[in-house]
């Protein structure tokens, strides 16, 4: 299912390009300082998709092994937690304190009595909690009862509660609990009354985009003309969508979000003109997008700068999981972060959708995977191998590579 949607950037906040815009990355690079490994993530060419698909260029940021924590998720919470730690330790000395002196004994004293909170479908939470244990604060995570218990495992929060219900009541049950105890609470998704922390996790984020932007100058890449976004509640859409389009132009970049077909928020509410939640049925293999209803400040964005709102089945990201695995330089994808792979070939498969976002040979794609097999048995389960294996070159058993197959056709049909 497709939704397109006219962009109309001059009604985009200044607040929000100040915060997502270039300057935005600037703010949050001292505090990668903190962790142990900082390198940037790859960003990989795919000239088989091109190919297939009808495109010049299709590039991907490979987000598997940000910060050592399996997602871009990394860079959000864990600097809305020490944004927010610096403050309240600064209102409680009196005085300024640098990103180095966050981790002082005094500063560690001060985290002590400090606990930070959140609902996650996993990857959040886990930058949450890591973020509150460079500081020596203390983190609860709520997790949903569809999160699998190897993403509970991973989390490494002091407390991970399961909570009875969908993410919607876990995200209720954070905020009822936090604002019960004292707990800083630090979701990725806003509403009415609760913007500000949310749009720090948005603002970690842009350090992927821009970091992608260096690596496609310093290999004289052309810039990327179309975005496919993979979208939950939409703050990783909202924040790079606003972070490319002031790097280069709104008028020279198409974003494009894509959802789960069983979990597409923004969807519903591109459709009904205004924020919309979706109606749950049967949960998604793609468990990272499985949210009902959009934040509030990414649906405010979204609505300004996207040029359609796509919807993928739980094969498309099957697929898509597959077709990153198996190629000469395989890249592992977990179900969510494969969905913006699954999106593009949904849209190039159609001739009316090409022609209306303009997907032609002149069109640069950047697709970005999300995720790394953050659950490694379900990984396993769709991919047929292990991500070892995957990335030791070996094919599973009985697996012929149909690429004609696979190659675009002409007449519309979808790959
Ligand atoms: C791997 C992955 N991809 C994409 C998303 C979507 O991000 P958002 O909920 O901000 O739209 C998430 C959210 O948790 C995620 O973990």
């Amino acid at each position: 299912m497709i939704q397109f949607h006219t962009p109309h950037y001059p009604t985009l906040r200044k607040a929000d390009r100040d915060l997502l815009g270039t300057e935005g990355p600037e703010l949050v690079r001292p505090y990668l300082g903190l962790w142990p490994d900082t390198r940037p993530t790859p960003l990989l060419s795919m000239p088989e998709v091109a190919d297939a698909v009808g495109v010049r260029q299709v590039l991907i940021k490979d987000e598997g092994s940000r910060l050592g924590l399996g997602s871009f998720k990394a860079l959000g919470g864990a600097y809305a937690v020490m944004t927010i730690f610096r403050k309240r330790l600064e209102d409680h000395l009196a005085d300024t304190v640098s990103v180095a002196q966050l981790i002082t004994p005094t500063a560690r004293k001060f985290a002590a009595g400090m606990t930070f909170c959140c609902a996650t479908d996993g990857n959040h939470g886990k930058s949450v909690a890591m973020g509150a244990r460079i500081l020596g604060c203390r983190s609860v995570i709520f997790v949903h009862e569809g999160v699998t218990q190897a993403r509970a495992e991973a989390i490494g929060a002091d407390r991970v509660l399961r909570v009875k219900g969908n993410y919607d009541v876990s995200v209720a049950e954070a905020q009822r609990v936090s604002a019960e105890r004292g707990w800083v609470l630090v979701s990725d998704t806003s509403w009415d009354g609760y913007e500000d922390i949310p749009s720090l996790v948005a603002q970690g984020y842009t350090v992927l985009s821009t970091e992608a932007l260096s690596q496609i100058a310093e290999r004289s890449l052309q810039p990327p003309t179309h975005v496919f976004l993979q979208a939950g509640v939409g703050g990783f859409a909202s924040s790079i969508a606003v972070n490319l389009g002031e790097n280069l132009g709104h008028d020279n970049i198409k974003t494009i979000v894509v959802e789960p077909e069983r979990a597409a928020c923004l969807y519903v509410s591109a459709k009904a003109g205004r924020l919309t939640a979706f109606p749950p049925a049967e949960p998604t293999i793609m468990a990272m997008l499985e949210c009902y209803t959009p934040s509030l400040v990414a649906w405010r964005i979204l609505d300004a700068v996207v040029s359609a709102f796509i919807t993928v089945s739980e094969e498309d990201a099957r697929h898509a999981m597959r077709k990153l695995a198996f190629r000469d330089e395989p890249i592992i994808a977990g179900e969510s972060g494969a969905a913006g792979l699954a999106g593009l070939l949904a849209a190039t498969g159609d001739e009316n959708v090409r022609a209306r976002l303009g997907l032609n040979e002149t069109s640069s794609i950047l697709l970005i995977n999300t995720e790394g097999a953050t659950d490694p048995a379900s990984y396993e389960n769709i991919v047929g191998l292990s991500p070892e294996r995957v990335l030791q070159g070996v094919m599973p058993a009985g697996r012929i590579e149909k690429t004609a197959e696979f190659k675009f056709n002409r007449k519309g049909d979808r790959p």
